[in-house]
């Protein structure tokens, strides 16, 4: 039983580390009120940005998908798997990157995750350049790993360190890799420049937006929409279980990309089409994105993030708190990350709030670099102001308890 003992012996060091990630059961809709292992907490952790994961028109979507479509599809895309509900989603992403991507297809994956490992998979290879940003999601670093491509990372929002990296580089093909959003920071890519360097050095730009889609951009279509990108050398991931409020993911780009990447995307070929009920519901959910419901979500969203940054920032202010070495990062998206520093406090806060009732996810290595322990707070419009400022309060109170007992 080596093997039993060993990994044994590893959980007890991740857990003397402050490492070990526990699950909590959830027994309620996502929302900000949620049933968490029995208790009525407050979140912050979702990534459902517009309130759309328990819309009620999405779950009556979901429902009529699946009366129309059946609950599975049965087998692959590639096998029989693909139905009109899958080919009908794939045809409104490609009409709405249509604009920033010229004779643009789109495809549906399952996942983001398994988006991003078959998209570089099928285009990454030997002879192959990747340039890859430090803080892009684990997802593309998996991708680019497995591509075997020659994988070189540049510094986070470093265009010149790319530029660099670009004008020594002598391969046929070369692709720079990037988050729009980077998820455990909430800060954004300087993707108009990333572009300029890639038309001028006939590089493919891969944009990531998960955390953008539905959020960034003109009726939520996007960071590409958001800075007003047009190139042939765009190749852009959405994922659909953020603010879309499902889940799967879809790539857009050049048709000839998208050809390719159905013959060998192995993520895509070798596994069970997702439910056409999920296909029927994206609909719903991009209605709902696009639509009047949407824009007034989006605001909320942007109203919120205001405020959080406002109430943060005069509470670190204060003369009790200016040692504390806190530092909350500016965002204007729906990640607002408060820097903490080690493990152990991070951890501490994250429990202090939860007896409080309210959830809010301690971020530790390796998710993110070490000493650089976070609480990565989310907002969705779905909550309300009154919600943010009881984060706030909360927060100080936690502070204030861990100052006395330190005194
Ligand atoms: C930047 C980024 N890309 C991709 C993914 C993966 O998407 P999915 O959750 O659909 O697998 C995530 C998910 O958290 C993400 O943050």
């Amino acid at each position: 039983m080596k093997l039993l003992d060993d990994l044994q012996q590893q959980l007890e060091q991740l857990d003397a580390q402050q490492l070990l990630r526990r699950r909590r059961i959830v027994a309620t809709p996502c929302a900000p009120q949620m049933t968490v292992d029995g208790h009525a907490l407050l979140s912050f952790c979702s990534n459902d940005y517009l309130g759309l994961a328990a819309h009620p028109v999405l779950a009556e979507a979901l429902a009529e998908g699946a009366r129309r479509h059946g609950a599975g599809s049965g087998a692959s895309h590639l096998i029989n798997g693909h139905t009109s509900a899958h080919h009908l989603a794939e045809e409104r992403f490609a009409q709405w990157l249509a604009p920033h991507i010229p004779q643009a297809g789109a495809l549906l994956f399952s996942t983001g995750y398994m988006a991003n490992m078959g998209l570089l998979t099928a285009l990454g290879g030997p002879g192959v350049d990747l340039f890859s940003e430090e803080l892009n999601h684990a997802s593309l670093i998996d991708g680019a790993r497995l591509s075997r491509s020659r994988v070189q990372v540049f510094a986070h929002k470093r265009s010149d360190a790319l530029a660099d990296l670009l004008a020594q580089s002598e391969a046929a093909v070369k692709i720079v890799v990037t988050d729009s959003v980077f998820s455990m920071d909430g800060d954004l890519a300087p993707l108009p420049q990333l572009l300029q360097l890639c038309e001028r050095h006939g590089a493919w730009l891969v944009v990531d937006d998960a955390h953008g889609f539905g959020v960034l951009g003109e009726r939520g279509h996007g960071v590409l929409s958001h800075f007003g990108l047009h190139s042939p050398h765009l190749i852009y991931v959405g994922t659909l279980g953020k603010a879309c409020g499902l889940s799967g993911a879809f790539v857009a780009a050049h048709e000839t990309v998208i050809d390719w990447l159905v013959q060998r995307a192995r993520q895509y070929v070798y596994t069970t089409a997702s439910s056409p009920a999920l296909a029927h519901a994206l609909q719903a959910s991009l209605d709902l994105v696009e639509g009047a419901e949407g824009q007034a979500r989006r605001a909320q969203l942007q109203s919120l993030g205001v405020q959080l940054q406002r109430e943060m920032q005069a509470m670190l202010a204060l003369p009790a708190r200016r040692s504390s070495g806190w530092r909350m990062m500016p965002s204007d998206t729906a990640i607002h990350p408060l820097l903490i520093g080690s493990n152990e406090e991070v951890l501490r806060l994250s429990a202090g709030l939860q007896q409080q009732g309210l959830w809010v996810p301690a971020i530790r290595p390796p998710t993110v670099p070490q000493g650089t322990g976070r609480l990565r707070i989310t907002l969705s419009a779905a909550h309300s102001a009154q919600q943010v400022s009881q984060l706030c309060d909360a927060l100080a109170v936690v502070d204030a308890g861990q100052e006395k007992r330190e005194a």
